[in-house]
């Protein structure tokens, strides 16, 4: 049975375009049959940026009942947060010691800051602190621990788990056929949803509509989407941001109406209530979940602590063998 196993940044409220572009796929992803599924919180990661004690509890929260409220089934995945298993960071330790530094100057995330550091006249690595350098190393060491076969990720992830792949390399050359070769999958018929002004949806711009929200927000949201100032008669592109989410949430024949409407004329304002209408009524059942897990945070950290308990057994496991491979024992 192959074993695949991701990683979940808490990095705050999840949009729409989170859900369709990474939560739903991964979730789907899960109920293959004869697979194995770990996923986990990766708060160690968020640490690197996130570094405020209450952010950290409550975005923690809201990303694990998000998952669980969007389908994930704790029985068919093991879910689990990365702090819940401390075997990770005796291998990251263990790992770094057969990571060239300069593979870390390599990686995309650490270059980019250091980029624009040289722009903006500053030494080189202001703003950098050693978790966001050793980032891809703490990464590895949550795939080779738990002996992952395999890694679905997004497209953006994808040197990460090339650089995981070299340092298992370096440390099997060194040690012998020790750890797990991972291999990564990326998915590729995800789509890119657009947000309130027409860019990618993204918590960078400012411009997305929260996945859960109260209603009366959601409605807002969407009137907030940017149109422009043409006439309720006057037609309108089928390729615009409305009709583009519309198609996301509304059903085959739904969506014929609405082309329909939209070239032969229709108001922007009710185009957006019919779009909330079919929005609320996919959203609604999950929000209900994740109110509820929202508000029953102990059966959420009892879903993550057997989660835990299931990974650790495997982490002792490896970690013993690495030990053993390396003389420390
Ligand atoms: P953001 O850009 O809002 O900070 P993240 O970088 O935290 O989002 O992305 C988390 C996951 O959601 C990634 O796998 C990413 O590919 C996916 N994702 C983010 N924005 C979109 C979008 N607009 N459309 C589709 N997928 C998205
Ligand atoms: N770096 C990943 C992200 O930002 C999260 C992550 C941490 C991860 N550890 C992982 C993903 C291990 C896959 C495997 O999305």
């Amino acid at each position: 049975m192959k074993r695949y196993l991701t990683g979940i940044k808490p990095t705050g409220r999840a949009h729409i375009g989170n859900y369709f572009g990474a939560i739903k796929p991964a979730i789907e992803f899960s109920k293959q049959q004869d697979a194995e599924n770990f996923y986990f919180i990766a708060d160690y990661h968020a640490l690197t940026t996130l570094q405020n004690k209450e952010d950290m509890i409550e975005y923690t929260y809201e990303i694990a009942c998000t998952w669980l409220a969007c389908g994930l089934d704790p029985n068919k995945v093991v879910f689990y947060r990365q702090s819940d298993v401390p075997e990770v960071f005796e291998l990251n330790w263990i790992l770094n010691n057969v990571t060239p530094k300069g593979l870390m100057n390599r990686a995309h995330a650490y270059k980019a800051i250091v980029e624009r550091n040289a722009e903006a006249g500053v030494t080189v690595d202001e703003g950098v602190n050693m978790g966001l350098y050793n980032y891809p190393i703490l990464m590895a060491s949550d795939i080779m621990l738990l002996d992952a076969d395999c890694v679905p990720i997004g497209l953006d992830q994808k040197q990460h788990l090339e650089i995981a792949r070299d340092i298992c390399h370096n440390f099997n050359l060194k040690y012998g056929n020790i750890l797990k070769e991972p291999q990564y999958y990326i998915e590729d018929n995800t789509c890119t949803l657009l947000g309130l002004d027409g860019r990618k949806m993204s918590k960078s711009y400012n411009n997305t509509i929260p996945l859960f929200c109260d209603e009366k927000t959601l409605q807002k949201t969407i009137n907030r989407i940017v149109t422009d100032s043409s006439l309720p008669t006057d037609p309108k592109p089928l390729d615009c941001v409305i009709n583009k989410l519309y198609k996301l949430f509304a059903s085959e024949s739904e969506q014929k109406v609405m082309d329909e409407k939209l070239s032969t004329g229709i108001g922007w304002g009710d185009a957006k209530k019919e779009l909330y209408r079919v929005m609320n009524e996919y959203i609604a059942p999950m929000r209900t979940k994740y109110d509820y897990y929202m508000s029953h945070r102990d059966e959420v950290d009892k879903i993550l602590e057997d989660g835990a308990v299931k990974a650790r057994k495997i982490a002792t496991k490896t970690l013993q063998r690495v030990r053993k491979a390396i003389g420390v024992n």
